[in-house]
């Protein structure tokens, strides 16, 4: 039976992880998968999150099973962050513990295949693994594009799609720091009244959270949309914003009509879980509570979210500056842009060529982490780009 199995490529962005660390050049350069670095090239974990597990270890009396909703003090820790003061929206949402933004993207489309939708329209490119994820939930995809070829939004594709869109249709959104453009909405007001005036569902991923503008400023477009619409599915990662990228802490919030409707939207998420996974791990959660609910740990966290926003900010601004330096790939658009990625219009050979002669690692679509970039790399990085794209 199980020689009927044809052999599947690896997931392209987990094997460039594999070839990076394999390469023996002391000054590659790893614009790979999105995680965070430091100036020297670090992903430590939170200083926060240290002292967080540590409570947990003194504190934690038992390793018992929860049920598939997780820590419930966890996502109800975050909720002010995403909603706002009315956290629960006059109770109308509840959330649950996922195994990483990914079980959270993964619950909001089974979920909304259980409750009819059929299509979902999504920007394209995307985040790779957004596709993968309705195949196999056996999801039919309609793409609009995302950005124009200048770096900004495509609204009027976005705001195409949703009036075209059926009853039964839903719309994927990035709530902020677009994964693989860095490419946000602005005009979220007008998004938020074309899905109200459509009556599509809107799934709204959140997976940067605080790595753009600032927290509140990272999810008003969410917001928006939130209170012009009746009902939401909201996928939120804490993997890149608090660090726990290995420990796979996600969080999934359904908002519903009315708050008698939330108790048998929510039963059906928690027996989706049980099915998938059952439980999310526990760890990272808990974690993640302690940090909110101690002032001093949750100081700390903000203070060590800006100091990453601040310092991609400053990459953003080098590579700007550059603009010049490599004409034709934009990188003045890189400044107006937010969070880890961006997408630069490299063909196929110039990526490889990026990779073989100077040790630059990036995904095959051209997307790069900026946080892989550094005051000791980044003009080496402007010199690969300049000499792959010059002739
Ligand atoms: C990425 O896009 O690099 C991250 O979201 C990691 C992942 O799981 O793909």
């Amino acid at each position: 039976m199980l020689d009927n199995l044809q052999a599947q490529a690896p997931d392209a962005l987990l094997a460039l992880i594999k070839m990076h660390a394999e390469d023996p050049r002391e000054d590659k350069i790893d614009l790979g998968v999105g995680v965070y670095r430091t100036n020297d090239g670090a992903t430590p974990v939170f200083r926060s999150i240290k002292q967080a597990e540590q409570k947990l270890i003194d504190e934690q009396d038992s390793k018992s099973y929860l049920g598939p909703e997780g820590d419930t003090g966890f996502t109800a820790a975050l909720m002010p962050y995403i909603f706002g003061e009315d956290a629960t929206m006059g109770g109308r949402i509840e959330g649950m513990q996922t195994p990483g933004g990914t079980g959270a993207v993964r619950l909001a489309v089974a979920l909304a295949q259980q409750a009819g939708v059929t299509r979902i329209h999504m920007g394209t490119p995307s985040w790779p693994n957004h596709a993968q994820i309705l195949a196999d939930v056996g999801m039919e995809v309609a793409p609009f594009n995302h950005a124009t070829k200048d770096g900004n939004a495509d609204l009027d594709a976005v705001l195409g799609a949703i009036r075209d869109a059926k009853p039964t249709d839903a719309v994927l959104l990035h709530g902020c720091c677009h994964n693989p453009t860095g490419v946000d909405y602005t005009e979220w007001d007008k998004i938020a009244s074309a899905l109200a005036d459509a009556g599509v569902l809107p799934i709204l991923d959140v997976a940067y959270h605080g790595l753009g503008q600032g927290l509140d400023e990272d999810i008003a477009g969410v917001r928006t949309v939130l209170t012009a619409v009746p009902e939401a599915l909201i996928a939120y990662s804490c993997d890149k914003n608090f660090g726990l990228y290995r420990d796979r802490v996600g969080a999934f919030y359904m908002m519903a009509k009315e708050p008698n409707q939330l108790d048998a939207i929510v039963s059906n998420a928690n027996s989706l879980a049980r099915a998938n996974w059952s439980m999310p791990p526990d760890h990272g959660g808990a974690a993640v509570r302690n940090v909110l609910h101690d002032d001093t740990l949750t100081g700390e966290w903000l203070d060590e979210l800006t100091e990453m926003r601040e310092r991609m900010r400053r990459v953003r601004e080098w590579l700007a500056a550059a603009d010049n330096e490599v004409p034709g790939l934009n990188l003045a658009a890189l400044a107006e842009q937010n969070g880890l990625f961006a997408m630069l219009p490299l063909s196929k050979d110039q990526i490889a060529k990026l990779r073989e002669d100077h040790g630059v690692y990036m995904a095959g679509s051209g997307r790069i982490n900026v946080a892989g970039l550094h005051a000791g790399n980044t003009d080496k990085f402007i010199a690969a780009l300049a000499d792959v794209t010059q002739g």
